[in-house]
């Protein structure tokens, strides 16, 4: 691969010229966007709508916990008033791992399904893209992952999200994770856009402030991230920075109150805009490292975001002083009259006292010394093959950027948020590993 012969400064210096070609091409592919069903009650309006789609048999994907919340009644019911046949396939866990999307094609090949409704956090939605694929595509789901690897057509997705985050209802990606590596995986195809998809704020009210916290992050990160990349467009840009408006104003609430319909619907329609705006512009270096967090650690995507949004934003802010500047005045930490230095540092200090009011930890507890520099090379890797981000780093540069979040000696641990994962709660508690990983060697997520 030309960019494993190149020297880190070449890479730092040459390839953003690189990607802002690849831009270029890809600005111009057609994404398909789903019909969009808004509000309290719209899971059980898209239930009514795919009834009446003809379906032979839907397959309904999601995990255990929203099964046992009885979060699919609404769907299920609508679906049976309207004489659809349907199957449930609840077993999917966080980071959609390969062998249980295995048995999720066996289902859906056993029951003769020809549609699948995908119910859940992004695991679950990307679980179900990944089944989509594969069934029209049969080969190992290893060899689909990349850009346009299944020739025939996906089978129809439709998708309820139930966390305000990801934005994978309206993405072209599937993320899946592959645990014999520990590595994350995408799938990446336009057509596993989903058809329809519902953002239905009263199956978010019971969603923990943890998982709250870290999935609103996670939207955040996909705002900036495409916003101040150099794939931009007058599209993504509009979303972007709408999503960055919605997100200020009302995360702190549907994290404090969750059972808040309109905190939840904003925060719904905030990450489905960030999602439009970067599956068209793409992520960057926040993304590239949390990849390898989850991967390596399991760490909850949102959180791994979260943790290294301040400090990459800080790195790169030399370079997009002028965008810091306009996400602030979206965020309403002051006007355009203003002067661009300051509302950039505004809206980086906003950045970090979010995390903060959030429950964010500072550091990875997981992390270890010893990890960083194969963390940073694959990052590395994964950022300067698919990222157009507005400044790239050294292999040193995102060794010291990951350091800044190793756990500190507990002598110099602040008592509440820097010791949260000891205490096991809240979102610190997941930024402990749920189980070791194998060392990974080759690419990560992109
Ligand atoms: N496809 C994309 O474009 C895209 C973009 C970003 C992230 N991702 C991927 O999405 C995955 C993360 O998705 P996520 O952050 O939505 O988390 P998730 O789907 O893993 O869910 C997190 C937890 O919240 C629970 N949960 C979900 N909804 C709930 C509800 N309404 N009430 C109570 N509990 C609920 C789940 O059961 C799970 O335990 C990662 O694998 C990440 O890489 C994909
Ligand atoms: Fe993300």
């Amino acid at each position: 691969m030309i960019a494993d012969l190149m020297s880190d400064s070449l890479r730092a210096s040459g390839l953003s010229a690189l990607m802002r070609g690849a831009g270029m091409v890809t600005r111009f592919i057609p994404i398909p966007q789903p019909t969009l069903l808004v509000g309290p009650g719209s899971s059980a309006r898209l239930g009514q709508a795919v009834a009446g789609f003809g379906h032979r048999k839907i397959l309904v994907v999601t995990d255990a916990i929203i099964s046992r919340l009885g979060l699919l009644k609404p769907l299920t019911e609508a679906l049976e008033a309207g004489g659809a046949r349907f199957v449930v396939f609840d077993k999917i866990t966080p980071d959609a791992p390969i062998p249980l999307i295995e048995e999720g094609i066996a289902f859906f090949q056993e029951h003769d399904c020809d549609a699948i409704v995908a119910f859940g956090g992004g695991s679950a939605m990307d679980a179900s893209k990944a089944i989509a694929v594969a069934v029209a595509n049969p080969k190992p789901l290893r060899q689909l992952a990349g850009y346009f690897k299944g020739l025939r057509t996906p089978v129809r997705i439709y998708a309820v999200p139930t966390t305000a985050g990801t934005g994978s209802e309206v993405t072209v990606a599937a993320v899946i994770s592959d645990p014999e590596r520990g590595r994350k995986l995408v799938i990446v195809d336009p057509r596993i856009v989903p058809k329809m998809a519902a953002l239905d704020p009263s199956l978010m009210t019971g969603l923990p402030p943890a998982v709250t916290a870290a999935t609103g992050i996670d939207a955040l990160t996909h705002a900036i991230e495409a916003f101040v990349g150099n794939w931009k467009t007058p599209y993504s840009d509009g979303m972007a920075l709408s999503a960055v408006g919605l997100i200020f104003e009302n995360l702190r609430t549907a994290y404090r109150e969750g059972g808040n319909l309109q905190a939840r619907e904003k925060m719904s329609l905030a990450s489905t805009y960030a999602g439009f705006a970067f599956t068209r512009a793409n992520v960057g270096y926040v993304h590239a490292i949390a990849h390898q967090f989850g991967g390596r650690y399991h760490t909850p995507h949102g959180l791994a975001n979260a943790i290294m949004l301040p400090h990459v934003l800080r790195f790169s802010a030399p370079a997009i002083t002028d965008k810091l500047a306009q996400l602030a005045v979206r965020a309403k930490l002051g006007t355009e009259g203003d002067e661009p230095e300051t509302l950039a540092n505004r809206f980086l200090d906003a950045v970090e006292a979010l995390n903060r009011d959030l429950g964010i930890p500072e550091t990875l507890a997981a992390l270890r010394e010893e990890d960083i520099s194969d963390l940073a090379r694959v990052a590395q890797h994964e950022a300067m093959t698919g990222y157009p981000v507005p400044r790239y780093m050294t292999q040193e540069e995102c060794e010291a950027m990951i350091r800044k979040v190793l756990p500190r000696p507990e002598k110099t641990a602040a008592p509440a948020r820097k010791t949260a994962a000891k205490a096991g709660t809240g979102a610190a508690a997941k930024a402990a590993p749920r189980r070791p990983a194998r060392r990974k060697t080759g690419a990560d997520a992109a």
